[in-house]
C-alpha cells in the first residue's frame, strides 16, 4: 500500500483550526478508501515560533519538508508580528525556493451557496485563475535608504524574466485545454506598464501558436474586475501576475460566496520539490479560537492535494462530500450566513465521506 508523507504546518490563527479539521477529513477518507495511507508530520512553525526563537521556522527548515510528498498549509499572520515578516519568513520563504510557481486557484460556487452576483445561480461561474508565482512583483527586489529621513526613497521592482513568462503562460494554456471550454484569458496591464507587461503579451502570443484548439483572449485587469462582475459566464481559465493574480483571486472567491470556501495549490509542476496546498484566507484574528472558521476552503485544498498525489478517486469522493455539506444551509458557517461550527462542518464532512459509495 501507498503512503504519502505530508508535512502539516498549520501556521497561526484559524490556521491551526482548519489543518486539525483537514487532517481529520484526510484520515477518515484515506480509511473509506483502504487503498493509501498518510503519514503526516507536524512542525509548529509561524508567528508563536517567532516570538521563541526570532524566526518563522528553523534555519534547517525546508530541509526537513525537501523529502515530503506535499505541504498542507495553513495560514500565517499574527496581530503583533509585522505581516512582512511572517509573510516572508514562512509562506514565501518555501514558495520562492521550491520553485512553486505555478499558483492554481479554482473557483466555483458550490451547491447550496449564494454568490452575491444576482444573476449567477451557479453554473455561469466557474473558472480557474492560474497565478505567477515566482517573481514579478512580488520578486522581492527593491530597498529603502535615507529610512525615517524626509529624503527616503523606496522601491520595489517587479522582476519578470523570459523563462518565468513562458512556463506559467503554458502551464495555463495546458490548463485551459485540460477543461472543457478550453477558453483563456491572459490578464495584462501592457497600456501603462510598458516594459515587463509588452514582453507578457508578446510571450502570450508566440505560446498560443502551440495550442491552435485552445481560444484566448488577452484583457487590461482593471476591465477584468468588470468582467468578472458583469459577465462572468465569458470566462474560463486566466493567467495573470502575481499581484494581479493575487487581487482577482480574493475576488473570485468573494464573487463564489466566502473567502472561507476558496483553495489554492502551490505547483512545482516539475516536481523536484514538494507542491504546497492551502485556503486562500489568512489567519483570520477576529474570529480565531471561536470554532466557527469555515473548513471548507481547507478541505476542497485537500482535494487538489489528493489529485497532485495521484489518489483521484479519494479527491472526487472527498469533493462530492463537500458539495452534499455545502448543499446543506444548516451546514453553513457563520461566514456563510449560517450557524454551524468548524466541528458540526468536519463530523458532517466525513459522516458524508462514510455513507458514500
Ligand atoms: P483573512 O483572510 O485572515 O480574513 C479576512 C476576513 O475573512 C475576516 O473577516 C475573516 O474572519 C474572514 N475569513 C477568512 N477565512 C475565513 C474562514 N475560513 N472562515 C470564516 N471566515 C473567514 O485576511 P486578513 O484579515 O486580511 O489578514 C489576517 C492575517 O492573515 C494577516 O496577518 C495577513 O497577513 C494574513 N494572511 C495570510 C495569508 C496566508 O497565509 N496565505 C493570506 C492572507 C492573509
Ligand atoms: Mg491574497
Amino acid at each position: 500500500m501507498k503512503t504519502h508523507r505530508i508535512a502539516a504546518i498549520p501556521g497561526d490563527g484559524i490556521g491551526k483550526e482548519v489543518i486539525a479539521a483537514g487532517i481529520e477529513v484526510l484520515e477518515a477518507l484515506a480509511r473509506r478508501d483502504g487503498g493509501f495511507t498518510l503519514a503526516f508530520d507536524h512542525f509548529d512553525w509561524g508567528s508563536d515560533y517567532y516570538k521563541a526563537h526570532g524566526l518563522m521556522m528553523p534555519e534547517d527548515g525546508r530541509d526537513q519538508i525537501r523529502n515530503h510528498d506535499a505541504i498542507y498549509f495553513g495560514a500565517v499572520g499574527a496581530p503583533d508580528v509585522p505581516d512582512h515578516i511572517s509573510l516572508w519568513g514562512l509562506r514565501l520563504a518555501i514558495c520562492q525556493p521550491f520553485d512553486q510557481y505555478a499558483n492554481v486557484r479554482p473557483t466555483r460556487v458550490l451547491p447550496g451557496i449564494t454568490s452575491p452576483l444576482r444573476h449567477v445561480s451557479g453554473p455561469e461561474l466557474d473558472w480557474v485563475i492560474v497565478r505567477e508565482n515566482s517573481e514579478g512583483e512580488y520578486a522581492g527586489v527593491g530597498g529603502r535608504v535615507h529610512r525615517g529621513l524626509p529624503e527616503e526613497v523606496a522601491t520595489d521592482v517587479s522582476m519578470m524574466t523570459r523563462t518565468g513568462v513562458v512556463r506559467i503562460i503554458r502551464f495555463a494554456f495546458e490548463m485551459a485545454r485540460s477543461r472543457p471550454r478550453k477558453l483563456l484569458t491572459v490578464v495584462t496591464k501592457s497600456n501603462a506598464q510598458r516594459h515587463a507587461m509588452v514582453m507578457w503579451d508578446e510571450i502570450a502570443a508566440e505560446v498560443a501558436r502551440d495550442y491552435p484548439d485552445v481560444t484566448w483572449d488577452k484583457m487590461l485587469v482593471d476591465a477584468m474586475t468588470m468582467r468578472m462582475t458583469m459577465k462572468p459566464e465569458t470566462i474560463d481559465t486566466v493567467v495573470a501576475t502575481n499581484l494581479h493574480a493575487d487581487i482577482l483571486s480574493d475576488l473570485a472567491a468573494a464573487l463564489a460566496g466566502s473567502l472561507g470556501i476558496a483553495p489554492t495549490a502551490n505547483l512545482n509542476p516539475e516536481r523536484r520539490f514538494p507542491s504546497m496546498f492551502e485556503p486562500i484566507h489568512g489567519s483570520a484574528f477576529d474570529i480565531t479560537g471561536k470554532g466557527i472558521a469555515n473548513p471548507i476552503g481547507t478541505f476542497w485544498t485537500a482535494t487538489m492535494m489528493l489529485e497532485h498525489l495521484g489518489e483521484k478517486p479519494a479527491a472526487d469522493r472527498l469533493m462530492r462530500a463537500i458539495e452534499r455539506v455545502t448543499a446543506d444551509p444548516d451546514l453553513h458557517t457563520p461566514d456563510l450566513g449560517g450557524k454551524a461550527t468548524t466541528r458540526q462542518v468536519t463530523d458532517a464532512v466525513i459522516a458524508s465521506i462514510g455513507a458514500d459509495n
